[in-house]
């Protein structure tokens, strides 16, 4: 017995930035980075594998919480430089026709009405294939390019990130769907007594209304989210759509996915609408021996990598892993950053942990096409749904190419995955199944 249909997301890592540097198959990723191309090229392969969305992660400063120095993030490209990703995004749906294109913007760094405004103004170009991966900041440095020392307390920034998101719902609400008439005869272009301003008051943000532009296609964009600590995944249970979440075990999986299920059924909410996708980065090989070649070449620690790792995890958690000793274990840790990272690191060795610095997810995923598209099946029959959400952290054209022609033809086959579009706009397919 096969499972039900499940779902297809990309993790567009490291944002509209460089890809593959140092990768034999870098090709113009790298020369060309401040350019959409590459995203594009992904993003009609995804649509011709029928994925659901693409998500542009984002980061908005030059981090050096690693040495208390940028220099390691910019030698080795670490997590910048970046671009940003509302830009790139209106480049991805003129490219396609189905795709949701998932943009990253943090409650810390807008001002709700201006994110209101970018994110209807993206679904009204993109005909209702947009969505917002919300997140609410973790390295201090990001928070000093927007005027404060340091990021709000971790619990506090969901606080206020679910105002944010109250506010944010009233001004895309703002305006009834039949509210622009534009009825020449009776000389009216909209009817002011369906536009409604918010006079929001809340403790962290104040604003009058209405938006400034109509309802958009999908009136609000599709909610993304990733945080894993209990108090983000309580944020998610209210108002994510679809949530992407980082397991390494169908157990894993399945115990997030439940959790943030019965959480969602708490706030009033029918937990199917809350698509829950697992990080996974498949390696596909013309055999089983060719993949686990690549897998064993993936987790060797080269001195590169090892500065890589420890840069990136720094920025992450806002720690400087510079001070630990790479074969010891590590001690109870404490961060204002991705907390449930942080968690997953204490009382490990740093050397054990850096060799998965680069990959994300489930080892399970590794053979032929065939072989990984059987065991995607049997763990989505395990965990229950929803789907899983493509990552590689060096990808370059030649892996986006495994994954859309290789590995999903083969889910395809199966009735696992779409071999077409059920909607018009990106939510609708979403919920499709
Ligand atoms: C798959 C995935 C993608 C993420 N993408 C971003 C991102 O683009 N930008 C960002 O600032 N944080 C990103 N995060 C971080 C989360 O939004 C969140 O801040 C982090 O997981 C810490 O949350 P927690 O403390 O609730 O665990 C991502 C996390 C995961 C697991």
């Amino acid at each position: 017995m096969s499972a039900d249909r499940f779902h297809l997301g990309w993790f567009y890592s490291k944002g509209f930035g460089p890809k593959a540097w140092k990768h034999p198959w870098a090709g113009s990723a790298v020369d060309r980075f401040t350019k959409p191309d590459m995203a594009v090229d992904l993003a009609r392969a995804m649509e011709r594998a029928g994925f659901d969305y693409l998500m542009i992660e984002d980061s908005s400063n030059v981090p050096y919480t690693f040495q208390g120095s940028h220099d390691a993030y910019l030698r080795n490209s670490v997590d910048t430089p970046k671009l940003d990703p509302t830009v790139l995004a209106p480049f991805l749906v003129a490219a396609t026709k189905h795709l949701g294109v998932v943009v990253t913007c943090s409650t810390t760094e807008y001002h709700p009405f201006m994110l209101a405004r970018k994110m209807n103004a993206l679904d009204h170009v993109s005909d209702g294939r947009i969505g917002w991966n919300v997140v609410t900041g973790s390295n201090d440095g990001g928070a000093q390019n927007y005027g404060r020392e340091r990021q709000f307390p971790h619990d506090e920034r969901y606080d206020m990130a679910d105002e944010f998101l109250e506010l944010t719902h009233r001004l895309w609400d703002a305006w009834e769907p039949d509210a622009v008439v534009l009825d020449l005869e009776a000389g009216v272009f909209a009817d002011g007594s369906k536009v409604h301003p918010v006079d929001f008051e809340g403790k962290y943000f104040r604003c009058r209304g209405p938006l400034s532009s109509p309802r958009s296609p999908q009136g609000s964009p599709v909610i993304c989210q990733a945080g894993g600590s209990a108090r983000g995944r309580r944020f998610a249970a209210q108002w994510a759509e679809t949530i992407i979440a980082n397991a390494e075990t169908p157990e894993q999986m399945k115990a997030y996915r439940d959790d943030v299920r019965a959480r969602a059924a708490d706030a009033g909410r029918n937990p199917d609408d809350i698509k829950v996708l697992f990080l996974a980065c498949p390696i596909i090989g013309d055999t089983r021996a060719d993949a686990e070649a690549r897998l064993t070449a993936d987790l060797t620690l080269t001195d590169d990598r090892i500065e890589y790792g420890l840069a990136h995890m720094s920025r992450l958690s806002g720690i400087d892993f510079s001070k630990f000793d790479l074969d010891e274990p590590l001690p109870k840790l404490k961060s204002n950053g991705h907390q449930s990272m942080v968690k997953a690191l204490e009382g490990k060795v740093l050397r054990d942990m850096l060799k998965r610095a680069q990959r994300f997810g489930s080892d399970l995923f590794v053979g032929t096409a065939e072989d990984v598209a059987a065991v995607m099946d049997e763990v989505m029959q395990e965990v229950g749904g929803d789907g899983f959400l493509m990552v590689n952290s060096y990808f370059s054209r030649r892996y986006v190419m495994e994954i859309c022609d290789g590995l999903v033809p083969e889910l395809q086959k199966r009735d696992l995955t779409r071999t077409h579009y059920e909607h018009e706009h990106f939510r609708d397919n979403l919920l499709a199944f």
